[in-house]
């Protein structure tokens, strides 16, 4: 697939993948999702990639929400059909990926955007980053994911305040709500998502892949987390992962994954 509106670059084993059409700050449109979709499933299948970065081109934003000028006319079925296809294409994607994802976030990050930093594994903002859920203001609710992991993240009341009031706040009030793991001044941010991703690559892939899935777990309905823990913690002692990285404790030498 060739690629218009996304840069996919790797550098070692981390791979950038840069949402590029600043023009329109870089909003979601269908073709950008699926290029999305058709990369980061390349990434989680190819192990030489061991974490990926999303970004946004440009100092102005991160993603600016799903584009609007493409769903304005949208019936019933075809909101539901957006909805869904997004949720499966990129946003629960994201989400269960077994490569860690790390949502570096360049300023704004509203609606969709948000959602889509809000599916990676760990968020990083910069100063500028400002972010939110708007939906509301448009007639609409958060459509992809939003809702929950907002809830998730922040807690039940700060995501109701801000879906509510469809405001935006800016990167201090998202570290004290819990929304990113920390912020730093924007000609840092890619840096520092690479020195993140260097701590992440240093541990075990599938122990990494089956973290992701157990923390996942929590919140699937249905599923008891703990036993689902119990299981996946089991299997890992089956893994060339668990008897290479116990053996390097022993030999008191870096483990080699
Ligand atoms: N969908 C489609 N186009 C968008 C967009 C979106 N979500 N967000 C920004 N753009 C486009 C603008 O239409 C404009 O395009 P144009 O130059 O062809 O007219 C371009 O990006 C620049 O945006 P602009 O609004 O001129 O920048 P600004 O600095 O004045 O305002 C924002 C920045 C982010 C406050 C404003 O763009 C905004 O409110 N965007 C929509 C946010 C939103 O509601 N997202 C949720 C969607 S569900």
């Amino acid at each position: 697939m060739n690629y218009e509106n996304i840069l996919v670059e790797q550098e070692n084993s981390i791979q950038v993948i840069t949402i590029n059409r600043p023009s329109k700050l870089n909003a979601l449109n269908k073709a950008t999702i699926e290029e999305l979709s058709h990369a980061l499933i390349a990434s989680d299948k190819d192990t030489s990639v061991r974490v990926v970065i999303i970004t946004g081109a440009g100092e102005k934003a991160f993603v600016a929400g799903a584009d609007i000028s493409e769903f304005s006319d949208f019936s019933v079925e075809e909101g539901k059909d957006l909805s869904k296809k997004g949720h499966d294409q990129l946003f629960s994607l994201i989400d269960q990926m077994k490569t860690p994802v790390i949502a570096a976030v360049n300023g704004f990050a509203l609606g969709g955007g948000l959602e889509l930093a809000m599916a990676a594994h760990i968020r990083i903002f910069s100063e500028n980053a400002r972010v939110g859920l708007p939906e509301t203001s448009l007639g609409v609710i958060p459509g992809y994911g939003g809702t929950q992991r907002l809830a998730q993240i922040a807690g039940k009341g700060r995501a109701m305040e801000m879906i509510l009031s469809a405001e935006m706040i800016n990167a201090s009030k998202a570290l004290d709500y819990g929304i990113t793991n920390n912020v730093v001044p924007l000609e840092e941010l890619i840096d520092s998502a690479k020195k993140m991703a260097q701590k992440i690559i240093k541990n075990s892939p599938m122990a990494l892949a089956t973290a992701i899935q157990c923390v996942n777990a929590n919140y699937a309905p249905g599923v008891d987390g703990m036993a689902y823990e119990i299981n996946a913690f089991g299997n890992c002692f089956g893994t060339e992962d668990f008897t290479e990285g116990t053996r390097a404790f022993i030999e008191k030498r870096k483990a080699n994954f």
